[in-house]
């Protein structure tokens, strides 16, 4: 019998985690990664690439992505006294693209692969389907549905909005922007 890969502390990586305030969402948050991160065939969280046509590391975008999602909200909030749920927001920016995870593998080459399941099922579904499943708000999981092109309806929720954003903006500024690669106008 194989044992069980260890769980990740999500915190170490994404410090900002600690700006959620509900408890049961900050801990459930740090869940869905941690069992995602046993599911996968990573050995190092840094082999995990943002996406299968680069090696630069997944969770470095995610935690900028985090953190600009913080302070882009803020900004709003300060000028336009927008009402933003940060709780919602910041789990939906650490969790949108945990799934890269299972989506994912190791190609053997120190780069990544598309796994099965990353195959058959569209980008961020299953990030989605864990936070239902570990009891996080229906919100969270829409917004981490509607953070990715491959859904077919608009960001909604402010919250997710900005999430699409900042993602998008770092994807640019790491030259992977998905505009530039097909030109695909937004549904
Ligand atoms: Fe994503």
């Amino acid at each position: 019998m194989s044992a069980r890969k260890a769980g990740l502390d999500i915190a170490k990586y994404i410090p900002e985690i600690s700006r959620i305030k509900d408890r049961s969402i900050r801990e459930k948050t740090s869940k869905v990664w941690s069992a995602l991160w046993s599911e996968s065939k990573y050995a190092r969280l840094e082999d995990l690439t943002v996406n299968t046509s680069t090696k630069y590391p997944h969770i470095v975008h995610n935690r900028s992505v985090v953190v600009m999602a913080i302070e882009v909200a803020e900004t709003v909030m300060k000028f336009h006294k927008a009402k933003i749920d940060m709780d919602v927001l910041i789990s939906s920016a650490i969790l949108q693209d945990a799934s890269k995870l299972v989506e994912t593998e190791p190609d053997g080459k120190g780069g990544t692969r598309k796994s099965e399941l990353g195959g058959r099922f569209q980008h961020a579904f299953y990030s989605a389907h864990m936070a239902l499943e570990a009891g996080l708000p229906m919100q969270i999981a829409e917004n981490i549905m509607e953070h990715t092109f491959d859904n077919s309806s608009y960001p909604k929720s402010l919250e997710a909005k900005i999430l699409f954003y900042v993602d998008q903006v770092d994807m640019a500024a790491l030259g992977l922007d998905r505009w530039k690669k097909t030109g695909a106008v937004y549904r």
